[in-house]
């Protein structure tokens, strides 16, 4: 035996489809096919045997399956690395697999580059401890989903973090993120991503008219252990470009993730993305400050009416105590419009904050757009919403991007510390309060007097 070469196990029911691999891999000077096996317990048998480094195994087989087999494998022989082979349209068991402790995936038909640099890739980033006792029975027994060499990783700079919040629900939070995350991969080509971390009823799912194959929830038992490619997997692409991870399709999956799932979250989708637009919920706890503090700007939406300007004005009260750099939080109304007396100058005279962007109401065309699935930006894109995502996409690109982040990373990482830093300690003195009851007809005339 060479200990240098990868040892490989080949498990599969089709007797062609065991042989091409072995002829697949045969030229391969690092890799050694070991033996093959045409069921799941003869896979185990000959994985204790053998002690392979990687099994190929197939997911659908008579008798025990490749998941099966997987899951008896990683407890009895956890030194073994499994990559999966399944064939194209069985996206459920993508993510089955990787619950049952496969490192890597293949979609059959594959080629022999595809073949080898995933043997390698997942060779390569197996534990480099002694794996652990095995867990116990009933438990996922995958370590991590391993990483595959990530295109980003080239990035000059880590994806922006632009948060989308309003402390009053239904002002358009999320009609501006989606539109927002589609203007700037439109304007850019840069990789976008939208996270719905409006955790119990997020409805990013519904206005980009994606079915919650995958959501948020998926990750609840992999903390500590998220990477790139179990994200991936996880990824609602949209045809717009802009990949979506949803929220839990059920409320109360939300509290099994925690502000320390977020930061995790947040952090990897960094590494893999230009801009990570964040569609908040319309709360103010624990999860939506350590958010803020991971973002590269916090755009508040206020809409020109007098509960949303009363709760803008108190979220202002809490997070000035957060002492976030200057610029940070970006007021953005949107339903704009000139029919109503309250327009942007009221507003900013009001809160006492500036208001950077504004977002005309159209109602004709946000309905639609929110009925059929279809946001605003995939139509007319002259529209006024649109345009006004366009703008808005421009105004942010221009200061979080990557080119101008490169030189500007030093402050705006001094300035992300400070922050962090001067937030905790606030946040420790600062209870986030409820919001005040509302007042009746004087509270516009009270908010605009103050
Ligand atoms: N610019 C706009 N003009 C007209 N209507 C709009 C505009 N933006 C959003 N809307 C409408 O406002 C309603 C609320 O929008 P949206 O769901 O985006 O808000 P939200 O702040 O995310 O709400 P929630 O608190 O429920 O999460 C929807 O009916 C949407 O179509
Ligand atoms: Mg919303």
């Amino acid at each position: 035996m060479d200990a240098a070469k990868i040892r490989v196990l080949v498990v599969d029911d089709i007797p062609e489809v065991r042989e091409n691999l072995r002829k697949l891999l045969y030229f391969e000077r690092d890799i050694e096919v070991v033996g093959t096996a045409t069921q799941g317990e003869e896979a185990i048998a000959l994985t204790k045997q053998h002690r392979p480094d990687i099994v190929l195994m197939d997911i659908n087989m008579p008798g025990m399956d490749g998941l099966t087999a997987s899951e008896a494998i990683g407890r009895e022989v956890p030194s073994a690395q499994i990559v999966m082979m399944s064939v194209q349209g069985e996206t459920d068991y993508l993510r089955r697999s990787m619950l049952a402790g496969a490192k890597g995936f293949l979609i059959k038909p594959f080629g022999s580059d595809e073949l080898v640099a995933t043997i390698r890739s997942v060779h390569n980033l197996r534990p480099k401890v002694a794996p652990q006792a095995a867990p116990p029975p009933g438990a996922p027994m995958s370590a991590s989903f391993a990483a595959a060499p990530l295109a980003p990783a080239q990035r000059r700079d880590r994806g922006a973090v632009i948060a989308v919040y309003s402390p009053k629900g239904g002002v358009g939070c999320s009609t501006l993120a989606a539109n927002l995350a589609m203007a700037l991969r439109s304007q850019r080509d840069d990789k976008v991503v939208l996270v719905d971390a409006d955790l119990q009823f997020g409805d990013v799912g519904v206005l980009l008219n994606l079915t919650a194959s995958h959501t948020m929830a998926e990750l609840a038992a992999k903390k500590g252990q998220m990477d790139g490619e179990l994200l991936d997997v996880l990824l609602m692409p949209h045809i717009s470009g802009v990949k979506a991870l949803l929220a839990p399709a059920q409320p109360e999956e939300a509290d099994l993730l925690t502000t320390d799932h977020l930061r995790e979250i947040i952090g990897v989708l960094q590494g893999m993305f230009g801009y990570v637009v964040v569609d908040m919920a319309a709360a103010l706890g624990e999860r939506e400050l350590a958010l803020f503090d991971l973002a590269d700007a916090v755009l508040l939406v206020t809409a020109p009416d007098v509960p949303s300007i009363k709760n803008a004005r108190l979220f202002y009260d809490v997070v000035d105590a957060l002492q976030y750099p200057e610029g940070k939080i970006r007021m953005v109304l949107n339903k704009a419009d000139r029919q109503n007396p309250i327009g942007p100058a009221e507003i900013a005279a009001g809160i006492k904050h500036p208001v950077v962007a504004t977002v005309p109401l159209d109602r004709r065309a946000a309905d639609a757009a929110q009925n059929q699935g279809i946001p605003c930006f995939m139509g007319n894109r002259s529209g006024l919403i649109p345009q006004a995502a366009l703008r808005l996409a421009e105004l942010l690109a221009r200061e979080l991007g990557p080119e101008e982040a490169a030189g500007a990373e030093p402050a705006r990482a001094a300035a992300a510390g400070a922050a962090a830093a001067g937030a905790a300690a606030a946040r420790a003195k600062t209870a986030v309060r409820e919001p005040a009851p509302r007042n009746g007809n004087g509270m516009l005339a009270r908010l605009l007097g103050r």
